[in-house]
């Protein structure tokens, strides 16, 4: 009998690079793959990358590179790296030269091809480099092996059109293209046929959902659409761009039962200046009037954001700006970035880049002022009763089990593991600044 073949697969980025991982090993799966943990037991290892900050990128560098000698050893292991840096034009040729040892590179727009690209690599023993500058059409109806059963994530469209002068997104991952919504709801309804309760719905900008298709459905009717399917629970969504945010969506938000009381709504900084040369194309003004609006139609939501600190030509007032507006708004929490220049990009050409130690200088502070914050947040759950999803064992105690409150905070309580994939309800007991501590109901 021949052995079953066995990939290991690194995933980074966000929970779109998390999807496509699922993809690949749906595909690997019917090429008849297992899946192993240990790299050193694998026959094919792949690196599904992501290139928005240079971090992510010097770890591929990193373990990719110390892959050299396991590859030395057993020479019909086949390394490969996909995703978002090599689709960076001006990447891939340093990737091509600093890892020789890789076998195998493509693209965020042509997974579906990885099948008949291993069988060209054993094939012809050469290596092989595919990467295409656009998808165009999504490609329908690929095999996915989920990572979870009772939640799943559910791309809705791909790509974003709004090259925020800092992201290097738009380059790796094309023009936006939606899936139909009639697709859409297929693939939600077979996840609930299987079991599953919690789906997120995922694009870079969801708000512009439908924009580019015949239909007239925008994301509040596909909201509506998924809404109707039997079985599943709770409705999440990411990532909303706040220029886009309609007051059709704010009412879904508040009207349609399983769209969960979360909104996490990027508002980068609190500089108007600083926004404008970001290009992201809404002021401070605008996007506290949202917030407002979205609190009135949907009390109790909980917000939550991303903020990049240290941006190009960020004075000291700008920066108390974005800590002000994050006094503000009070965040439930929030993603905190140092700026990080991307080649290729508008900002890395800026006058006055800010220097690191002002960089880290000013995470630190707005990392104090958020972490104060979603402690009081967190304090004022204290005393009220939810509704948990059961995610499993918690990773620090395990004799806890860990979940998600609608409003998409961890939860902490005892209970019996057979409760994982089910709904509980909990009493909040009390409050740390990254989660909430209970006891069954
Ligand atoms: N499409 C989403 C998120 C994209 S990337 C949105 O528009 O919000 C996730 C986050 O990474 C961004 O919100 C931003 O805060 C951060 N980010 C993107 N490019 C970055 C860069 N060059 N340096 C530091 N942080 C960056
Ligand atoms: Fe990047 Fe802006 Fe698009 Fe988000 S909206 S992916 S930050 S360009
Ligand atoms: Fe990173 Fe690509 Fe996502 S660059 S953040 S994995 S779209």
């Amino acid at each position: 009998m021949v052995e079953q073949r066995l990939a290991h697969i690194r995933t980074f980025g966000c929970q779109m690079n998390e999807r496509d991982t699922e993809t690949i090993q749906g595909l690997l799966q019917q090429e008849g793959y297992g899946f192993t943990d240990n790299p050193e037991a694998a026959d094919l290892i792949l690196y599904n990358t992501c290139c928005v900050r240079e971090n992510p990128e010097r770890k591929v560098y990193g373990q990719v590179g110390m892959l050299q000698e396991l590859k030395a050893k057993k020479p019909g292991l086949i390394i490969g790296i996909c995703g978002c840096m090599p689709q960076q034009r001006e990447e891939l040729p340093v990737l091509l030269e600093r890892l020789p040892h890789v076998d195998l590179f493509f693209g965020t727009h042509n997974i579906y091809r990885l099948p008949e690209l291993l069988h060209r690599i054993c094939a012809t023993g050469e290596r092989v480099v595919e990467i295409l500058d656009e998808g165009g059409e999504p490609v329908e109806g690929l095999p996915a092996m989920r990572s979870s059963s009772f939640k799943a994530f559910v791309t809705i469209m791909h790509g974003c059109n709004n090259f925020c002068s800092y992201c290097i997104v738009p380059y790796v991952r094309g023009r936006e293209h939606s899936r139909s919504p009639q697709a859409i709801v297929e693939e939600v309804q077979s996840l609930a046929n299987g079991g599953v309760k919690e789906v997120t719905l995922l694009g870079q900008n969801v708000n512009s959902y439908g924009k580019d298709l015949q239909s007239d459905a925008d994301f509040a009717d596909l909201l509506e659409m998924v809404n109707q399917v039997p079985g599943i629970e709770w409705i999440r969504f990411t990532t909303s761009h706040p220029k886009d945010i309609s007051d059709k969506l704010i009412r879904q938000l508040g009207r349609l039962e399983k769209v969960c009381e979360h909104l996490h709504l990027p508002v980068q900084a609190g500089s108007n200046n600083v926004l404008q040369r970001m290009n992201r194309r809404y002021t401070r003004e605008y996007y506290l009037e949202i917030v407002e609006r979205v609190r009135s139609q949907v009390p109790g939501i909980s917000l939550t954001t991303d903020i990049m600190v240290g941006f190009p030509g960020e004075s000291d007032a700008d920066f108390a700006d974005t800590l002000s507006l994050v006094e503000e708004v009070g965040f439930d929490s929030a993603f905190t970035f140092i700026y990080s220049p991307r080649k290729g990009t508008p900002a890395t050409e800026m006058p006055d880049q800010v220097p690191e130690e002002v960089k880290k200088e000013r995470i630190y502070q707005l990392i104090e002022l958020q972490n104060k914050i979603s402690l009081e947040r967190n304090q004022a759950q204290v005393g009220s009763e939810v509704e948990v999803l059961v995610e499993g064992a918690s990773k620090s105690d395990t004799l806890l089990l860990t979940g998600k409150t609608r409003t998409s905070k961890t939860v902490l309580f005892p209970g019996s593991q057979d409760l994982i994939g089910q709904l509980v309800r909990v009493k909040i007991t009390a409050a740390q600044t990254w989660s909430l501590t209970g006891e069954l109901i």
